[in-house]
């Protein structure tokens, strides 16, 4: 039992989150989100609705989609994490960085980590996504301040800059064209 009088048991964690191992001593329901960003200063996973319905705060949990205000941090032993700060830098963006750059997929950009997250791995399992799947893929993410149209163009552009990293140079944009396939 704990209480203001009996102090919390602590846990020791030890994570490897973006390939680097890294361990803290934390009470047993600190949430996996707040692990990353107050124990692990890795502040660009983002925390919105802390009840697993925004989406802001998803992760990779051994290349799938989590929601880490959903999991404590022991929880993530023995785990391979990845955050956005993993999937690329401002000089060598990743695929989805660099699509939601070019299309304007962001306005204040709470949401992005989330998103940056959740289609990164969506294009793993489906890397030519129509527009409709891309509504779809996007579909448990919430983003208070765009219409989600450049954000589905940037679902497409990501794919079209993927598939040209396999076959060399970047294609022409046609997310644009690509993104009015299906009604917004
Ligand atoms: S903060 Fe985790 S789903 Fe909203
Ligand atoms: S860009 Fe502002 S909440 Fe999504």
């Amino acid at each position: 039992m704990t209480g203001p009088d009996v102090p919390e048991p602590l846990h020791e964690v030890t994570v490897s989150v973006n390939g680097v191992r890294h361990t803290a001593t934390v009470p047993a329901r600190r949430l996996l989100s707040d692990f990353l960003r107050h124990d692990l200063a890795l502040t660009g996973t983002h925390v919105g609705c802390e009840h697993g319905v925004c989406g802001a705060c998803t992760i990779l949990v051994d290349g799938a989609p989590m929601r880490s205000c959903l999991m404590f941090a022991v929880q993530a032993r023995a785990h391979e994490l990845t955050t956005v700060e993993g999937l690329g830098t401002i000089d060598a963006m990743g695929p989805v960085q660099q699509a939601f750059s070019e299309c304007h997929g962001l306005q204040c950009g709470f949401c992005t980590p989330g998103f940056i997250t959740t289609i990164t791995a969506y294009l793993e399992e489906n890397p030519d996504p129509t527009a409709e799947e891309a509504r779809d893929a996007i579909s448990g993410n919430l983003c208070r301040c765009t219409g989600y149209q450049n954000i589905v163009k940037s679902v497409l552009r990501a794919a079209e800059i993927r598939a040209s990293a396999d076959l060399g140079a970047p294609p022409l944009i046609d997310a644009d064209a690509r993104a009015g396939e299906a009604p917004p």
